[in-house]
């Protein structure tokens, strides 16, 4: 795909070779993210962050990564204060704040809103998470995640076998991760879910039509025993309905440590899109595993800094001048 002025809606947009490229580039971002350097290529430049729905990583991740190449932030956060909370239109406000910013970056509670957002507007729009949608940037960053743990090969990202467990019907990570996993060749995706949360038919049939293995079951041993990566997520609360009675699916799966070196390898990697739910009747990712070496949930948040930096520079078409405002870093800064 052509980046320089494209949207970012869906990892049903790119390809393989467009995987390669933005890994590639959050490579070259990583001294700029640590920081032991620091680059001033977009400064003038302002992303709005807009976010309509809750969120920790997502939102600071993309400040953090605007920031990090020397450009300002504006957010808006809560329907309460902004202007949509008078009845002014998606068309409406995407259109008035692209006057006032270059980019923007939208988390928004239905699926299919951002579309809106970028239909309204010229500058490029990014898909911060639409409802049960998709969240493409979770998915470029698991991506990147992966491709760090397996030793930065490429081509090892072929061949993967990858559980996912949770509610994979509300969950939009699941959803953009599955389908760009299935770009590469001979997956092995195994789907563990209450049958009522089960991943939606439509992405089963799409992963199945490009030839990769697919195996649906509500028993967890089957999706932690035999695979390269554990992919758990939370129980998604704010997208139950009433007669879908979340209570019944909290606390439904957990994986702590004694589970772990039960029934995985000892290489299987565990990730998890976070937030965790660490409630004691939830808890589906214990404690008990913060210390231990494969549970990569902490470097998966990290790499959303380069990845979201990767996409600024590319949708800005700045990646080959990062260099040239590159200086040093003068604050203590940990190891
Ligand atoms: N993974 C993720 O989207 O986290 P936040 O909801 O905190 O942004």
């Amino acid at each position: 795909m052509e980046f320089k002025g494209a949207n970012i809606l869906s990892v049903e947009q790119f390809s393989i070779e467009d995987i390669r490229t933005i890994l590639r580039v959050a490579e070259t971002m990583e001294p700029y993210a640590l920081p032991q350097k620091k680059t001033r290529v977009l400064e003038g430049a302002i992303l709005g962050n807009l976010f309509f729905e809750a969120s920790t990583r997502t939102r600071l991740s993309f400040g953090a990564a605007f920031n990090r190449l020397g450009g300002s932030v504006r957010d808006v956060v809560g329907f309460q204060f902004s202007s949509m909370a008078k009845g002014e239109s998606i068309y409406d406000t995407s259109r008035v704040i692209s006057g006032y910013v270059d980019i923007l970056v939208v988390r928004h509670p239905q699926e299919g809103s951002v579309l809106k957002f970028a239909q309204a507007t010229n500058i490029p729009v990014i898909n911060g998470g639409d409802g049960a949608g998709e969240h493409p940037t979770q998915a470029l960053l698991d991506i990147y995640t992966v491709y760090k743990e397996k030793e930065k090969n490429f081509d090892k990202l072929n061949g993967l076998k990858i559980g996912m467990i949770g509610d994979l019907k509300h969950g939009r990570t699941v959803h953009s991760f599955s389908k760009l996993l299935s770009l590469f060749e001979d997956m092995k995706f195994i789907f563990v879910a209450p049958e009522q949360i089960q991943i939606p038919d439509k992405i089963v049939n799409q992963i199945k039509n490009a030839g990769h293995a697919v195996i649906q079951t509500d028993k967890l041993i089957e999706g932690i025993s035999d695979v390269d990566v554990v992919y758990v997520t939370r129980m998604q609360e704010e997208r139950f309905n009433e007669k879908e009675n979340f209570s019944s699916y909290q606390g439904y799966y957990t994986i702590n440590r004694q589970i772990y070196d039960k029934y995985c390898y000892p290489q299987t990697i565990i990730m998890h899109p976070l937030p965790r739910d660490s409630r004691p009747q939830s808890n589906e990712l214990d404690n008990d595993l913060n210390n231990y070496k494969n549970l990569a949930i902490f470097r998966q948040t990290d790499n959303g800094v380069p990845v979201r930096m990767a996409l600024f520079a590319l949708l800005l078409g700045v990646v080959d001048k990062i260099q040239e405002t590159e200086s040093n870093v003068q604050w203590y800064v940990p190891s």
